[in-house]
């Protein structure tokens, strides 16, 4: 990805994280990915009084990229927390990127400045993992 890709990335995550509803955990969460085809989606977390009902910025930018109806293979999703430890994705969003995620998806985490902390692949963070292909085969007892 391109310098100037990364820096859009990083202004729509920073926007996002800016929108954040967390006022529990005032910990403030941007994400913004973009799909192969160069659609950019973003989303913040947004907690709630119930606290398991919060949900994650990454699931946010994922539902509005499946939303749109275009293409979903997500290219590089960026999040940005607040430095210096960088806000990797919690397991439950690293199954939610590898649902659209490639071989080549990239996962970058930049601070509140956007400073990049972390840059890897998913599946340094997700290794061995279950995904779509697992569903493939025929259904259990309808086979010839
Ligand atoms: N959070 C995210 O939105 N994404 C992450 O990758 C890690 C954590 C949110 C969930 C919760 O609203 C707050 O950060 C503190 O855990």
């Amino acid at each position: 990805m391109d310098e100037s890709m990364t820096a859009t990335l990083t202004q729509r995550a920073l926007a996002a994280r800016s929108n954040a509803y967390a006022p529990y955990s005032r910990f403030h969460v941007g994400t913004a990915l973009i799909t192969e085809d160069g659609q950019v989606f973003s989303g913040c977390n947004v907690e709630n009084a119930a606290y398991p009902e919060g949900v994650c910025a990454e699931a946010g930018a994922i539902s509005a990229m499946v939303a749109a109806g275009g293409d979903r293979k997500i290219a590089t999703i960026m999040v940005a927390g607040k430095g210096p430890a960088p806000c990797l994705p919690c397991g439950g969003c690293r199954q939610k990127i590898r649902e659209f995620a490639t071989p080549r998806t990239c996962v970058l985490v930049v601070d509140e400045d956007g400073a990049l902390l972390f840059k890897d692949n998913l599946h340094a963070l997700l290794p061995s993992s279950f995904g779509p292909e697992n569903l493939e085969t025929a259904p259990e007892g309808k086979q010839a």
